[in-house]
């Protein structure tokens, strides 16, 4: 039998001890309690020594049991209270004493026969009354030090009917003493001090010729690993990117951070839209100076909001060029469509991205602040309301989503608005929006044939997938639930 070194100390320690003994009294030189503890555990499995194990009941104080060992047990306080003023209202006490302390106090000294009479309590000299606080304190410290040995087992009984001053605990004590086996062990492994730990020294001294090497048995039953899983968000998005894919679009890129030039005022949100404010987007500060991608956007952006474009009048207030310039998280990835399509205005289009967006929201059941968003774009001639409805039939279908809806709805960038609406268990979930986008947006930065999209958050969607009753628990990193998530599709 192959033993490490810590296995050989607590065994050549043992050997020297007849009978059995307490663990807590196995002391091999240069091992502590740990060490001590794992390689006992070992040498048991192996067989090499026998163990006795006994359950131990043993109490610690309370938070509550401490501080009425340093500031003295209610019953003590009131008493000492009383002697000094010999009589004390009900109510004055409370002003004296906390209210919890009064309580217990009270009662504790009524098994002395000091009570209340009339809503006053008098003092009333009780024989022995000190001592027996000494010896209720003696016994509080000795619990304090965990000196078990001469507990005066009726105050046991009495601070356990008290209840709260002290806190049991369970222990399991291991006795033990070498067995035969294991002095055959022992002997056999005293002849040759063989290397365990690889250390620079041992290789450098070539002691390891002579010592030889502690042989390892590589079949020994181990913990049982179950390997990584992909989290079911990651397989989700996968899922949707291949739909995409399928239906022919590509992918396009993105950027946590964007300017509110691109995420919103080339979108035509009007720069005193609520949606802007600071309850609903994260702005961004920054102490470095950050290029904007395409400035050129802003002064696009300022003729169409104040003027309008051909027929279509604009919002006719001021703009603000430094609001264009702020800094955000992106709060949807519409802001990747119009930048993607301003710079590839020459060809027929179909994008897509799964990706995060930010929302200064407090998270519920329902909402999260950040969030994965679905963004599907289609850019040519044939763009319109039909081509846009059977385009998200398509995508949500794959999606598993069978019996869809549309409604009206609004966007400050399309025209007309759509929300998909599918049926699940015949209850009406939203999915997400969807339209043709308003010439205020497409024109002005060249595009000439009409855009249509849609978008739709995927946590939502993940809730219905995964059976999920509150949207938080996708990340909640619930093992248990990582493991064993239902996969419907
Ligand atoms: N961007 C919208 C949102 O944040 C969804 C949407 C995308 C609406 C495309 C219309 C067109 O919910």
């Amino acid at each position: 039998m192959d033993l490490s070194s810590k296995e050989v100390a607590v065994l050549s320690f043992l050997s020297g001890i007849r009978d059995y003994i307490e663990e807590d009294q196995v002391s091999p030189k240069g091992l502590d309690r740990k060490e001590t503890s794992s390689a006992i555990s070992w040498l048991e499995a192996k067989g090499l020594i026998d163990v006795i194990r006994s359950e131990e009941i043993a109490y610690e104080l309370s938070q509550e049991g401490a501080r009425y060992l340093s500031v003295g047990l209610p019953e003590e306080q009131l008493y000492l209270l009383l002697e000094s003023q010999s009589a004390v209202s009900l109510p004055d006490l409370t002003a004296k004493m906390n209210a919890t302390d009064v309580r217990i106090g009270l009662a504790q000294l009524a098994k002395f026969g000091i009570r209340p009479s009339e809503g006053i309590i008098s003092f009333k000299s009780v024989p022995q009354f000190h001592e027996e606080m000494e010896r209720r304190k003696s016994f509080l410290e000795a619990i304090s030090r965990q000196d078990f040995k001469d507990l005066d087992s009726s105050l046991l009984e009495h601070f356990r009917k008290r209840g709260g001053l002290l806190v049991e605990k369970r222990k399991t004590r291991r006795k033990m003493k070498i067995n035969e086996p294991g002095r055959a062990a022992l002997q056999e492994s005293g002849q040759g001090d063989r290397v365990e730990d690889l250390t620079p020294e041992i290789i450098a001294s070539g002691a390891w010729r002579e010592r030889g090497f502690r042989s390892f048995d590589l079949t020994a039953p181990s913990e049982k690993f179950s390997g990584g899983y992909y989290h079911p968000m990651t397989i989700l998005i996968s899922r949707v990117k291949e739909i995409f894919t399928s239906m022919g679009f590509s992918e396009m890129p993105g950027h946590y951070i964007e300017t509110a030039g691109w995420n919103m005022d080339a979108l035509f949100i009007p720069q005193d839209h609520p949606a802007r404010e600071m309850q609903d987007t994260f702005y961004v500060t920054s102490k470095k100076k950050v290029e904007m991608e395409f400035p050129e956007i802003i002064g696009i952006s300022r003729k169409v909001h104040e003027r309008g474009f051909g027929k279509y009048p604009g919002w006719g207030y001021r703009f603000n060029e430094g609001e264009s310039r702020r800094l955000l998280l992106r709060t949807h990835t519409t802001v990747s469509t119009i930048r993607y399509l301003y710079t590839h205005r020459d060809s027929p289009q179909a994008v897509f991205s799964v990706e995060k967006v930010f929302r200064h929201e407090s998270t519920d059941w329902t909402h999260l602040a950040e969030l994965h968003q679905i963004e599907g774009a289609y850019y040519g001639k044939d763009a319109n309301l039909s081509t846009l409805k059977s385009l998200m039939r398509n995508f949500y279908t794959q999606m598993g989503f069978k019996n869809i809806k549309f409604i009206p709805s609004y966007y400050p960038y399309t025209e007309p608005s759509m929300d998909a609406v599918a049926i699940v268990n015949g209850k009406a979930v939203e999915l997400g929006g969807s339209g043709i986008f308003r010439p205020e947006v497409t024109r002005p930065i060249g595009l000439r044939e009409p855009v249509i999209a849609w978008g739709m958050g995927l946590e939502r969607v993940a809730m219905l997938f995964f059976g999920l009753p509150d949207i938080r628990q996708l990340y909640r990193s619930d093992l248990e639930w990582l493991k064993n998530y239902p996969i419907k599709n």
